[in-house]
């Protein structure tokens, strides 16, 4: 049987976004995080390098907007920058107080003016700002949150709940377009269960997934944006997908991201013979942009056919880079490789989705009711290329916005009126999952393969061709089968590379991370590209 449940808030998403928006909620409301698999299982908990903020005396809100705005390729929200960047101290005090074991600087004396934890570099960044934990600030911070929502009797934390849809009133047949809850798949029963709410809040990470290589966890599918684009919200920006410059290259490393912090440490990028070729794409070297550095390792894969680049940190003392990345350090050793003594095996991969749901500088999308936070959303802080740790901050300073937003709209919102039960009755067990499994594997080449670092138009266009039919497969799927997470994941991935390509196909110029040979050079407008859904 499938249940009806009541919150005062749903949050869809159980990381960095979503955690930290239900611990700023007022105790009394009652608050269900959901999430797909594990509590861990998204994207935060893997992150290794930081938070960027402005800490230290030496550093000032400005350098920190300017470096923002130069990585952006001039299609950054100037005021959402600064709005983010205003709040990052406030936002590193709120972690702090919440007990994150961020790493402290044995050699900082606070009287001098410097902070008293350690500062870290990645590209773009012209001052040391990354707050962090080591190279695994991501499990500290979200074991962090995690354990401070576990006291907290008025948040339940949901595990093996995968958002189907999200209810709204337009798509009941009712006056208005409300976002009223989401029916939810129970993986433990396989029951589809009504989630009514009074906010709901899709805080569900990025849609890397949607490639075949990426640093991404296996949730990373879309779903929020997916989900709004169905109730109504616009979308922005998706052509902007920036791929990591430095995975580890090996057969059994799956998604293995080497941190940027190392090149912020010094690590150098070397071809197979050894040679560095960074200073022949930009003068900052190894710490440029992402864009600039993952475009880079590309055309030299490319013009060598080699498989892999170099990234070397063996030039440091062993202790030093033991202390500084145990993660990548054990990792690596694991495969073999003595990061003290030898060259990393690096590619780039699909890493961050800069663009997604509009949402103003409270989290709010277009459907009232209805917020997003976090890499599920477009806020206009990234612009065409995101800087490396900016991302985490925005989690942490929406996540607050939206909070005191829903806490002041609260008296003026009633719980909803009785909503429909999921209707199962037209559907049966599948016979042919591998028709899942074929789409999958399907959509993740060919977007690798046509929508990836380097676009042309013919590329883009045979994508989407593949794309729609895709979709149309997987809807007359959906129609006749049960639900399932695989399934559930596919339709919005499918339908989150669709948007993509729609996106790409609009940019007639290469700026940030849209690059195409086809429009080469850069319009003298900047101009976000916008997708309007043709209902409700
Ligand atoms: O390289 C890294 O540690 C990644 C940081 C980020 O994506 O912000």
């Amino acid at each position: 049987m499938s249940q009806h449940l009541h919150y005062d808030v749903l949050v869809i998403g159980s990381g960095a976004a979503g955690l930290s928006l239900a611990l700023n909620l007022p105790a009394h409301l009652s608050i269900a995080v959901l999430s797909k698999g594990e509590l861990s299982n998204g994207s935060t908990y893997w992150a290794q390098g930081g938070v960027a903020a402005v800490l230290d005396d030496a550093d000032t809100v400005d350098s920190h907007v300017r470096d923002t705005l130069d990585a952006g390729g001039g299609l950054c929200q100037e005021d959402a920058v600064r709005f983010t960047v205003e709040h990052s101290r406030e936002a590193i005090e709120w972690l702090i107080d919440q007990g994150v074991p961020f790493t402290r600087d044995e050699a900082a004396s606070v009287e001098d003016g410097h902070f008293e934890f350690h500062l870290t570099r990645e590209g773009g960044h012209s001052q040391r700002r990354i707050i962090h934990a080591a190279d695994a600030t991501g499990a500290a911070i979200f074991n962090t949150l995690l354990a401070q929502a576990r006291l907290r009797p008025n948040i339940e934390l949901l595990q093996q709940r995968v958002a189907v849809d999200l209810i709204t009133e337009a798509k009941l047949g009712r006056e208005g377009n409300r976002c009223l809850g989401a029916y939810v798949l129970d993986r433990k029963t396989g029951e589809v269960d009504t989630f009514a709410a009074r906010f709901t809040v899709l805080a569900t990470g990025g849609a890397a997934k949607v490639y075949l290589y990426t640093s991404n966890p296996d949730g990373a599918c879309g779903d929020g944006i997916a989900m709004a684009w169905r109730a109504g919200c616009r979308v922005a920006n998706l052509e902007f997908n920036q791929f990591h410059p430095t995975c580890l290259y090996h057969p059994q490393a799956k998604s293995f991201l080497v941190t940027e912090a190392l090149r912020g440490e010094g690590a150098v990028l070397k071809l197979p013979d050894g040679e560095r070729f960074m200073s022949r794409f930009d003068p900052r070297e190894e710490l440029a942009p992402r864009d600039i550095v993952a475009r880079a390792i590309d055309h030299e894969m490319k013009r060598l056919g080699a498989d892999c680049v170099y990234l070397d940190i063996s030039h440091k003392p062993a202790d030093f880079i033991r202390a500084h990345f145990p993660t990548v350090y054990e990792r690596c050793l694991a495969f073999g490789i003595d990061i003290t003594r030898q060259a990393i095996p690096v590619v780039p991969a699909a890493h961050y989705t800069c663009g997604g749901v509009m949402v103003d500088s409270e989290g709010r999308t277009d459907v009232p009711g209805l917020y997003a936070i976090g890499e599920t959303t477009f806020t206009g802080l990234h612009g065409a290329n995101r800087m490396a740790s900016n991302s985490l901050l925005e989690c942490f300073v929406y996540g607050r916005s939206a909070a005191e937003h829903i806490q002041a709209q609260l008296p003026a919102v009633t719980p909803p009126a009785a909503l429909p039960t999921w209707d199962a009755s037209q559907v049966t067990d599948s016979d042919e999952d591998v028709v899942i499994a074929h789409n999958w594997d399907e959509l993740r080449r060919f977007m690798w393969d046509y929508v990836g670092i380097v676009r042309t138009t013919k590329r883009l266009t045979r994508a989407q061709h593949r794309v729609q039919l895709l979709l149309a497969e997987i809807d007359e799927f959906y129609s006749n089968y049960k639900v399932s997470r695989d399934l559930i994941e596919l339709r919005n991935l499918a339908q989150v590379a669709d948007l993509m390509i729609r996106c790409a196909l609009l940019r007639k110029e290469s700026r940030g991370l849209h690059y195409t040979l086809d429009y080469p050079g850069l319009l003298d407008e900047a101009r976000d590209t916008v997708l309007e859904p043709a209902c409700p």
